[in-house]
């Protein structure tokens, strides 16, 4: 059976594409369309389709529209309410639905051949939910979705058995940790559903002073939370973008953050409570903030903590065609990889450098040729295999430097465009891992945790380590990528080092790289000093 998902109400428009039960592709629509998370997650936006993504995904598995047995939509408009019942106050959230209504129409529009009549709705707690608890692997695992609103929610907690969710608990609108984050993202001059990760690492230069006030505003209930609003401005005066921030927003920042923690852990315990089990699957935007996820992993009631890499809508595309698949009794799947999206030949990379009339050669030893420049402290742009599904690059399309030259974390910034407080992270062999990265889970595969830097290795990579001595690490399992265990062993066998720095490969308020074109774009326009992109190198000149 051939299940197409797709998630296109709000921000993150993705397809996934399930046959037999096993993810075959799936991919977000804004490495096609080079416009970061898609489109802005509003009503009037809720009709565009990510035709793009679904086309390519067809095209990957050689098949055609019409051999589509079901599309899985992330989003059921028939459980939504009216705006007010839901104590929203958009006057335009109906759009939302009547788009909503019809997108497999609009999808047949865009991607000819597909059978409007074989769409399906998944609700949308029910979509992140089913990306986490039908991709870890497990017969039994609880679930915890937080996310910004779904048709009505903002949450879930639940358990799988055997493929099948019981939902134990929602949390209605508009009480939502995802909204009250979005909130603070905007006071503080950052760009709403798109830069929650701004806060999160603004939060470590602050001390949390405001929680006291915070706890009275979010209070923990049975099965859920309560909001009363927040006066954002009589804590720390409202930021214009690129506007400088102080201690008292840091101290903000920290304060909800802290807040956040305290809720998911509560509800962590109400859940293990209910279940017993061992394994925590997690999904839904919020699951994207690593630090939380640490502190469910250390302080948590359950054994294990798992989270789908892309946690946040463009995940529920995958969910929504592995809740339908495991509803037909398709066989389960197990995720061990984020790179289920665009691939290249050596092939077609190399007709497209010769075409670019870019010089290159192909080294004998690819991991020692890039581990010398490394070693050089050159940057290096890194693009292999399959391109990765949600935010985070995880060594398919990297930005790599030296984590021993404490400057490396601003030349990064600089050339990415970014902030200068925000951290980059490191990647390290699994098995060497521990001895470096201490208190979180290893292996930790989708940079989804942060880990205290053992203070002797502090200063020997400090390009790595952030303003509180935390890292947030992506380790890597030789035999699932060889070509970068590879690369890490050469560098250190040059440095001493078993760590290099990873960072997404992309400019300012672009989305990552995805095809050569993207690659060569970013390499032209960068102080990147050498491309790595599948057997061969391009130097600067
Ligand atoms: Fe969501």
């Amino acid at each position: 059976m051939r299940v197409l998902g797709i998630n296109s109400v709000f921000h993150d428009p993705a397809a996934a594409l399930v046959i037999d039960g096993q993810v075959v592709a799936a991919a977000e629509e804004e490495r096609f369309s080079r416009r970061k998370h898609g489109k802005r997650p509003v009503p009037f936006s809720a009709w565009e389709q990510p035709a793009a993504a679904a086309g390519w995904c067809l095209r990957y598995a050689g098949i055609t529209a019409a051999e589509v047995d079901l599309i899985g939509f992330s989003y059921d408009p028939g459980l939504v309410l009216p705006a007010g019942q839901m104590g929203l106050t958009d006057p335009w959230d109906h759009l939302r639905t009547t788009y909503a209504a019809r997108a497999a129409a609009f999808l047949a529009e865009a991607v000819p051949g597909l059978d409007p009549q074989r769409a399906r709705f998944v609700p949308h707690h029910v979509a992140h939910a089913a990306s986490a608890g039908l991709a870890v692997g497990r017969r039994e695992c609880s679930v915890l979705v937080c996310d910004g609103r779904g048709e009505r929610d903002s949450c879930l907690t639940g358990c799988y058995r055997d493929g099948k969710l019981q939902v134990l608990s929602t949390q209605p609108l508009p009480h939502s940790l995802g909204l009250l984050y979005e909130d603070l993202t905007a006071h503080l001059g950052f760009l709403r559903s798109s830069d929650e990760y701004k806060v999160m690492a603004l939060a470590s230069y602050g001390k949390p002073r405001f929680l006291g006030h915070l706890r009275e505003r979010v209070v923990v209930a049975e099965g859920g939370f309560r909001i009363a609003p927040v006066d954002w401005a009589a804590l720390a005066p409202p930021l214009k973008p690129g506007q400088d921030w102080d201690a008292a927003h840091a101290d903000l920042a920290a304060s909800v953050q802290r807040r956040l923690e305290e809720v998911l852990l509560a509800l962590a315990g109400q859940l293990h409570e209910q279940t017993g089990d061992e394994l925590l699957a997690m999904a839904g935007g919020t699951a994207l903030n690593c630090v939380a996820n640490t502190v469910l992993a250390r302080r948590g009631p359950f054994g294990s903590v798992w989270v789908q890499p892309a946690a946040g809508d463009a995940g529920t595309a995958l969910g929504a065609a592995l809740h339908l698949a495991a509803d037909q009794g398709e066989p389960a799947w197990a995720m061990t990889g984020a790179d289920l999206g665009r691939g290249f030949a050596d092939g077609e990379i190399e007709a497209a450098l010769r075409t670019a009339r870019v010089p290159f050669e192909r080294p004998a030893d690819l991991a020692a040729t890039v581990a010398d420049a490394l070693a050089a402290d050159g940057i290096v742009a890194w693009f292999q295999g399959r391109s990765e599904y949600g935010p985070r690059a995880l060594g398919q399309r990297s930005l790599l430097a030296h984590p021993g030259r404490r400057a490396n974390l601003g030349r990064l910034n600089d050339v990415k465009g970014r902030e200068q407080f925000r951290p980059v992270a490191p990647m390290v062999l699994e098995e060497r891992a521990a001895e470096i990265f201490v208190r979180g889970p290893i292996p930790s595969p989708y940079m989804l945790f942060v880990h205290d830097v053992a203070p002797h290795w502090q200063d020997r990579i400090p390009a790595v380590v952030h303003v509180d001595g935390t890292a947030r690490v992506q380790t890597i399992d030789r035999a699932r990528q060889p070509l970068q265990a590879a690369l890490l062993t050469a560098f250190e066998q040059r440095t001493g080092l078993p760590v290099l720095v990873n960072t997404s490969l992309n400019t300012a308020g672009r989305p990552m790289v995805d095809d050569i074109r993207d690659t060569l774009e970013c390499f032209g326009s960068t102080p990147v000093d050498l491309l790595a992109i599948g057997p061969f190198v391009v130097r600067r000149r």
